[in-house]
């Protein structure tokens, strides 16, 4: 399965930024020609220009969300197939951000996976512990109750998915410049696995990205890791500076199976 570094750039960066950011990934995959895949989820406005503007066949583009209607009257949202429309290939379902401020419940999100599968966009569910669930010890509890409240839903459950993307990001890590350790989160999606494996035959391809404060000091740990495939970056994709020494690291290590 192949490495896949995702920039998820919120509500940051310009049009001039963007240009500058795509030209520097452009150079980057034509000269050393990595075996890993990245993708850019710009806002928006940037998407279609950033599906343009990155031609290699391993520089991928997405949105940070959708929403949970295929269309309508819903001022302001933005559909999975004006996603893929506009070139992208993933979608971010369930950011900690999206459930804390736009209170995003499960059946939310389950809608919103199934828009997703429908047009044929690759959702990456994001799940994680809260600071004081981590304290209690209750990080695989929480996780996994996150992940049953949204994919045990039975209109999911009927669906056979082909491809997701399951990317861990510990709350109290995102934006902090706090990490787990590696080992812990590597252990932590062994349950994780198990309990997918167990429980959710529909699914038939996954893998699993580690997300929160990833920058080029810590991420070599996470990427040695076996079950961690990749990484959801913040901060450190908004440059391409920050972003490409991610790329090179994981590069240095072969795709797992
Ligand atoms: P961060 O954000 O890398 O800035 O911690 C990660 C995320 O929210 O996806």
């Amino acid at each position: 399965m192949s490495t896949l570094i995702v920039a998820n750039w919120k509500m940051n960066a310009n049009k001039t930024q963007l240009v500058q950011f795509c030209e520097a990934l452009n150079m980057y995959y034509s000269r050393d020609n990595p075996h890993i895949h990245s993708a850019l989820l710009p806002p928006f406005p940037y998407l279609e220009r950033a599906h343009e503007m990155l031609y290699h066949p391993q520089c991928h583009t997405g949105g940070q969300d959708c929403a949970p209607q295929k269309s309508g009257a819903f001022t302001g949202d933005v559909s999975a197939s004006m996603i893929r429309d506009c070139g992208g290939h993933y979608v971010i379902v369930g950011h900690s951000e999206r459930r804390l401020l736009h209170h995003e419940d499960d059946a939310t999100l389950t809608n919103k996976i199934i828009c997703a599968l429908n047009a044929d966009v690759v959702p990456i569910f994001c799940f994680g512990e809260s600071e004081s669930d981590m304290k209690q010890q209750r990080s695989y509890a929480v996780c996994k109750r996150q992940i049953e409240g949204v994919f045990h839903h039975p209109s999911l459950k009927e669906m056979s998915i082909f491809k997701i993307i399951f990317a861990y990001e510990p709350v109290w890590a995102i934006g902090t410049g706090l990490t787990p350790k590696a080992e812990d989160v590597n252990a932590l999606l062994m349950q994780v696995a198990a309990f997918i494996s167990d429980t959710m035959p529909m699914i038939a391809q996954y893998q699993f990205l580690y997300g929160g404060s990833v920058s080029a000091d810590n991420f070599e740990d996470f990427i040695v890791q076996p079950l961690i495939h990749g990484a959801l970056v913040g901060g450190a994709s908004l440059k391409a500076e920050t972003f490409i020494p991610l790329l090179e690291i994981a590069a240095r290590h072969k795709p797992k199976a």
